[in-house]
């Protein structure tokens, strides 16, 4: 079930060498096959903050059952997205925002993906995010939250360098007005208030030079949801 590397970067190989570059850097420096491997099988997926889509054409090679949408504010990245993995059948691509996706689509998925969003945000906006997310699931589904850690390490620091140089000079990503890594506790309880109840955090920074970090939560359906 679990797509291999090679194929998924393929799709981006007619893309102009600076967007390959990028595809490629991200494919080396985050564990995004392990964090499509922990996907349940099939379902609608949401990939919130797709960026060029590499997430995106793991889960869909992985699962040719699986709808994967693929959604980003920048029209840019959408674009390279939908030449891309957006040529494979069942991916589909769209410039948008957790907000409209929520709006369009309440209740409609099985799980959601959002891999190195979060930290683009400032922390107060974290909680209204994540409970747009949990407004995307179905009760039962799962959100796949993928962040770097905020463990004051070096690797913590190292990861806002890295990141200032991407968003604030070289303007490849864009950010929502901050830069912030967030503790564990303080996401594992963002998320319980969220109406997401966390099943499984996974350390997956070994070997990297970025605390990754991937929270695997349920979301409660709505009876549960006012229960403490
Ligand atoms: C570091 S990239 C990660 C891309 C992709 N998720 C991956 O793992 O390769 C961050 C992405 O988040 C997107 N983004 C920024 N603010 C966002 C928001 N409020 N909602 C959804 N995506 C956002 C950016 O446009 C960018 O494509």
């Amino acid at each position: 079930m679990n797509a291999p590397l090679a194929p998924a970067l393929a799709l981006f190989s007619h893309l102009p060498p600076g967007e390959r570059f990028h595809v490629h850097a991200r494919a080396f420096s985050a564990p995004l096959e392990a964090v499509a491997a922990r996907v349940p099988p099939g379902g609608a997926v949401a990939d919130m903050g797709c960026g060029h889509g590499l997430l995106s054409a793991l889960l869909a090679l992985g699962d040719s059952r699986r709808i994967v949408h693929g959604v980003d504010p920048d029209p840019r990245k959408i674009e390279w997205a939908r030449q891309g993995p957006g040529r494979l059948p069942n991916v589909r691509t769209e410039v948008g925002t957790v907000e409209s996706l929520a709006e369009r689509l309440p209740g409609h998925f099985d799980a959601v993906v959002v891999c190195d969003v979060l930290y683009l945000l400032a922390v107060e906006r974290w909680p209204g995010f994540l409970r747009e997310v949990r407004r995307l699931l179905r009760p039962g589904g799962r959100l796949l939250l993928k962040e770097a850690e905020g463990d004051r390490s070096w690797k913590h620091f190292k990861c806002l360098a890295q990141e200032v140089v991407m968003v604030k000079l070289l303007g490849r990503t864009k950010a929502g007005g901050a830069l912030g890594l967030q503790p564990r506790d303080a996401v594992e309880a963002m998320l319980r208030q969220a109406h997401l109840t966390p099943l499984e955090t996974v350390v997956l920074g070994e070997g990297y030079s970025t605390p990754h970090i991937l929270y695997v939560a349920e979301a409660r359906d709505v009876g549960a949801a006012s229960a403490p």
